[in-house]
């Protein structure tokens, strides 16, 4: 099970890249809009490819599979580590299956559905990103869809990861492991809540508290 980091804050991935805690980085246009300021883009996925050995998902903006193709290229350009993310389009399906043939790593995002989770196999994906979240946010069942993609993939031998995405929860990452995900991609706050539990706490302080009677070191 891979855990990947969702962020494209410097700071939080040195921070769970220190502790060798991660696998990997995704990151979307959103998250990177929310930390570049006045900073190029690709500065910042340098930087982020040279912090983690790992893939690190860049996504494309262009809408059309020319441009995901110019885009893709100039970001698997970037980096050795680069995956090149693109959306669950017709278009994207297309760029998939070129850079894949170009021998370039690709992630297909936004996925919904069970039939998109198909195709993006079919087109070769190294990745396939099913929100969960998202899903439940409509009252859908997010988890459902990786328990799904999983049966479809094994029934089939679909060599595509699946990268369980839109996480917002300890319990969601509990659920995508049991459901056999590939891989889970969570924001830092979400990886720093799986390791709370207020009993090791408790325990924590009760031990100190036993050994200082002691009076004495180790
Ligand atoms: O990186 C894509 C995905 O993880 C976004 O999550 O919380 O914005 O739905 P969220």
């Amino acid at each position: 099970m891979k855990i990947f980091l969702d962020t494209a804050d410097l700071g939080e991935i040195r921070r769970a890249a220190d502790a060798g805690l991660i696998d990997g980085i995704t990151t979307n246009p959103s998250l990177v809009a929310k930390v570049a300021g006045k900073r190029d883009p690709k500065e910042i996925y340098l930087a982020i490819c040279e912090t983690v050995d790992g893939p690190v998902s860049l996504e494309v903006v262009g809408v059309d599979k020319d441009t995901m193709l110019t885009e893709g290229r100039k970001l698997a350009a970037i980096h050795k580590n680069a995956v090149v993310k693109v959306p669950l389009t017709e278009a994207g399906l297309k760029a998939c299956r070129a850079l894949v043939a170009e021998g370039i790593r690709v992630n297909v995002t936004l996925c919904f559905s069970v039939s998109q989770a198909l195709l993006a196999a079919k087109a070769g994906a190294t990745y396939i990103s099913p929100f969960v979240g998202r899903i439940d946010d409509i009252s859908g069942d997010g988890m459902e869809l990786i328990e799904q993609i999983r049966q479809v993939y094994d029934n089939y031998g679909f060599k595509t990861e699946i990268l369980a995405a839109s996480l917002r929860h300890p319990l969601h990452v509990v659920q995508a492991m049991m459901a056999g995900s590939d891989c889970c991609t969570i924001p830092p706050s979400v990886l720093w809540q799986l390791s709370k539990h207020p009993l090791t706490d408790k325990g924590l302080e009760t031990f100190l508290k036993d050994w200082e009677t002691l009076g004495a070191r180790i």
